[in-house]
């Protein structure tokens, strides 16, 4: 979508999927402070031509969530496009597992909304959903769409399926509501470190690679499949166990995690 002499910024934590989209486009590109509106208007007020501005719903390293009400009021502020990627709330938020924006009723105020079916959906693909005029131009100017194989018919039929078992089994959002309550009453007792995040994604900060792998290697011993996430794929001293929590994950196993944290 956008042109030469159009801009596109992102939050700085953007999924590198989001950062190459933007290299693939003539635009100028930039990023903002994390979940900075005034960093961002500022860049908005440098920017030139048509302004692209590109979020989570829920960042996919941090788990925390963007302010989506002030984006959109920014957006119409300064007339810019707003693309949300929903991958982190989709299923997990709203009516039917429909993300983030249709939960705050604010889905005619987002131009692009990107769902991706690999993560609470545990299949595969993604779409955008939008206006009638964001869907033809996009089916008949969006290269990667255009000359890339069609997804298989078991694809689109795994999907619907997924979709239709959380409708039948829509207290599952509650369920992950009630863990993540869990895990989060656990581990605010204990002195770790952790990110800001009200999501199914937890992280516990332990500075230094050596430590982080040490930690690691401790919940593996104690029943957890648990990688390190290391610098530099993350900060210098904020290498971590990132969490990702489950609407079927038992108290006991919740529990059981929060103990072996707080035992390291
Ligand atoms: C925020 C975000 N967007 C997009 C993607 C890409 O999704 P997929 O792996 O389904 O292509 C991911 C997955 O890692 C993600 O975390």
């Amino acid at each position: 979508m956008p042109q030469r002499g159009d801009t596109i910024i992102y939050d700085e934590l953007a999924h590198a999927s989001i950062k190459d989209g933007a290299r693939l486009s003539l635009a100028s590109r930039f990023n903002f402070k994390h979940n900075d509106l005034k960093d961002l208007e500022e860049k908005i007020k440098r920017s030139k031509g048509n302004i692209f501005i590109a979020v989570e719903s829920i960042y996919s390293m941090d788990g925390d969530e963007c302010p989506l009400e002030e984006l959109t009021e920014l957006t119409e502020k300064y007339n810019a496009t707003l693309i949300l990627d929903e991958a982190h709330s989709t299923g997990s938020h709203g009516e039917n597992g429909s993300g983030l924006a249709v939960q705050k009723k604010l889905e005619d105020k987002i131009a692009v909304r990107v769902y991706t079916f690999g993560k609470a959906m545990g299949v595969h693909g993604a779409c955008v959903a939008g206006d009638k005029t964001l869907i033809n131009y996009l089916i008949n100017f969006a290269r990667p769409f255009i000359y890339t194989t069609a997804m298989p018919p078991h694809s689109l039929i795994s999907i619907r399926c997924a979709f239709d078992f959380l409708q039948q089994n829509i207290d599952r959002q509650k369920m992950l509501q009630t863990n993540i309550k869990l895990f989060l009453d656990g581990i605010e007792k204990t002195r770790l470190n952790r990110v800001n995040s009200r999501s199914a994604i937890q992280n516990v900060i332990v500075p230094g690679n050596s430590e982080v792998k040490k930690l690691a290697t401790f919940l593996q011993e104690n029943g957890f499949d648990c990688r390190p996430i290391l610098s530099p794929t993350v900060k210098e001293g904020s290498e971590r166990i990132r969490i990702c929590l489950h609407s079927f994950n038992s108290d006991e196993e919740i529990s059981k995690l929060n103990h072996s944290l707080a035992a390291f």
